[in-house]
C-alpha cells in the first residue's frame, strides 16, 4: 500500500475523497460523487446534491434562522453535518404586526399604512449566518416564505395586517403582492448560494372549504413567479400531501376537505420540482400504522409524475417503534427521495440551553437520537453502497 502511495500521489488523493474512505470499487477516471458544491435538483425521481443522485435524510430546525448567537447556529449545523443529514428546513418566515423590541429576530412588519422588511442585525442578517453555515458545513436548505398556522406571524399577520380571511389571502392582491415582494427580497440575497436546496412556497398551506383550483392557481403563479427570479433552485409547495390519491381507502387525509387542495393534481404544476408529504397520524385521527401506506401511495404517485416526493416532516410521539416503519418505507419506496423527521434539537453553547422541545424533538446523540437518526442515516448510505 505505501509502494502505491508513493507511485500513484493521485489514486491516493482520489482515494481518500470516496465517501467511505475506501473508493477501491470506484471508477477513479468518473467518480460517483464530486464534493464540489453544485446547485441541487432533481435527477429523474431522485435529488441530486452535489453530485451524487441518492436517497437523502435531513431534519427540520424552524428555529435556526432565529437563533441570535453565531456560535449557536455554528454548533447546530456543524452537528447536523457530522451526523449525516444533509437537508435541512428552516422557517425563512417571521412576520409580526407589532415591532419587538430589540433583541428580537424578526423579518417582516406587516401594516396597511407601509410593511417593512427587516434586514438588520435582528433580521435577515441571521438568515444570512444561516445560509452561512450551510455553505461552511455542506449542508442544503428549504427556506419557506409563509406559515398557514399564525406561530411567527403566518397567513394571519397578513389578514390582520390587509384584511380577508385565511382562505381569500391566497387571491387577495394587496397580501399576494407584499408576499411577493417578501419572497423576491429573500431569493434575491441567496438566489446564488449552493446551500439553498429549495423556496418552499408555505409551511402546511391549506384553503379550508376551497374549491381545489385556488390553491393549484396561487402554488402556479407563485413557483413560476420564483423560478423567473432565480433559475438556479428548485421550488416546491411544503404542503401536507392531502386530497384524493390513486389507490387511497379514504380516510379523511384523502379527502378535499383535509386541506383545501388535491395534492395528486398539483403534480403537474410545472414549476413545482419536486412534491412534499408530511405525517402525523394522531393529529389526523388516524393509527400510527396508518402512515405507512401514506408513504407508498404518494411514492407511487410521484413515481407515476415523473418527480420526486419528499417525506418533510414526521411525528409520532418521538417513539422509534412507531417512527421506524415509516422510514424504512421511505426508503424503499420508488418516487421517496428523502426524509426529514420532525424535529431537531440540541444543546446551544451560548447559554447551555436545550432548544425547542415539541414532544417530537430529536437531541443530537441524546435519548433515541441512535434508533431514530443514526441508524437510519447507516441503512441510507447501505443501500446507496457507501
Ligand atoms: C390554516 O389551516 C387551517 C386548517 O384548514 C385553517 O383553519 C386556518 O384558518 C389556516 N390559516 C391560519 C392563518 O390559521
Ligand atoms: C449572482 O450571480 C450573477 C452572475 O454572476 C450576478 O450577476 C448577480 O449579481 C449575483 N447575485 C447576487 C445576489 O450575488
Ligand atoms: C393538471 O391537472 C389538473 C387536475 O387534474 C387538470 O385540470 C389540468 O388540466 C392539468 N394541467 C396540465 C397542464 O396537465
Ligand atoms: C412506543 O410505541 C409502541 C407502539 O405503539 C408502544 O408499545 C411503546 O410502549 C411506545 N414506547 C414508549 C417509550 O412510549
Amino acid at each position: 500500500m505505501k509502494k502505491l502511495i508513493a507511485l500513484l500521489p493521485l489514486l491516493l488523493a482520489s482515494t481518500l475523497a470516496s465517501p467511505d474512505g475506501k473508493g477501491g470499487n470506484r471508477d477513479i477516471a468518473a467518480p460517483v460523487a464530486s464534493s464540489a458544491p453544485t446547485f441541487a435538483k432533481t435527477d429523474g425521481l431522485l435529488f441530486n446534491i452535489d453530485g451524487a443522485s441518492q436517497y437523502y435524510a435531513g431534519t427540520n430546525c424552524y428555529w435556526c434562522g432565529f437563533l441570535t448567537e453565531d456560535e449557536d447556529v455554528d454548533k447546530v449545523f456543524s452537528d447536523i453535518a457530522a451526523s449525516g443529514l444533509k437537508i435541512v428546513r428552516v422557517w425563512g418566515f417571521n412576520d409580526v404586526n407589532t415591532k419587538p423590541g430589540a433583541g428580537t429576530v424578526w423579518y417582516q412588519y406587516l401594516s396597511a399604512s407601509g410593511s417593512e422588511i427587516n434586514t438588520g442585525s435582528y433580521g435577515l442578517e441571521r438568515l444570512d449566518y444561516v445560509v452561512k453555515a450551510a455553505e461552511l458545513n455542506n449542508l442544503k436548505l428549504i427556506i419557506n416564505f409563509v406559515n398557514n398556522w399564525s406561530d411567527y406571524g403566518g397567513i394571519n399577520a397578513y389578514v390582520k395586517a390587509f384584511g380577508g380571511t385565511a382562505t381569500s389571502w391566497f387571491t387577495d392582491s394587496t397580501s399576494q403582492n407584499q408576499y411577493k415582494t417578501y419572497t423576491k427580497t429573500v431569493v434575491s440575497r441567496y438566489s446564488n448560494s449552493t446551500a439553498v436546496f429549495a423556496w418552499e412556497l408555505a409551511n402546511e398551506p391549506r384553503c379550508s372549504g376551497c374549491d381545489s383550483s385556488i390553491i393549484y392557481n396561487w402554488a402556479t403563479e407563485m413557483s413560476a413567479y420564483i423560478k423567473s427570479l432565480d433559475s438556479n433552485h428548485m421550488v416546491t409547495m411544503g404542503d401536507e400531501g392531502f386530497g384524493p390519491l390513486t389507490g387511497d381507502s379514504g380516510e379523511y387525509p384523502y379527502t378535499l376537505a383535509a386541506g383545501g387542495y388535491i395534492w395528486q393534481s398539483n403534480l403537474n404544476i410545472t414549476t413545482l420540482d419536486f412534491a412534499t408529504l408530511h405525517l402525523y397520524p394522531d393529529s389526523w385521527g388516524q393509527s400510527y400504522s396508518w402512515g405507512t401506506p401514506w408513504i407508498k401511495l404518494h411514492g407511487a404517485a410521484c413515481a407515476a409524475a415523473g418527480k420526486p416526493c419528499l417525506f418533510e416532516e414526521y411525528g409520532g410521539t418521538n417513539n422509534c417503534t412507531i417512527e421506524n416503519p415509516w422510514q424504512n418505507a421511505a426508503l424503499e419506496t420508488n418516487g421517496i427521495a428523502g426524509d426529514m423527521f420532525w424535529q431537531y434539537g440540541d444543546t446551544l453553547p451560548s447559554s447551555g440551553t436545550k432548544t425547542s422541545d415539541d414532544g417530537n424533538t430529536v437531541y443530537y446523540e441524546e435519548g433515541n437520537w441512535d434508533c431514530m437518526v443514526a441508524d437510519h442515516i447507516s441503512a441510507i448510505k447501505e443501500k446507496n453502497g457507501l
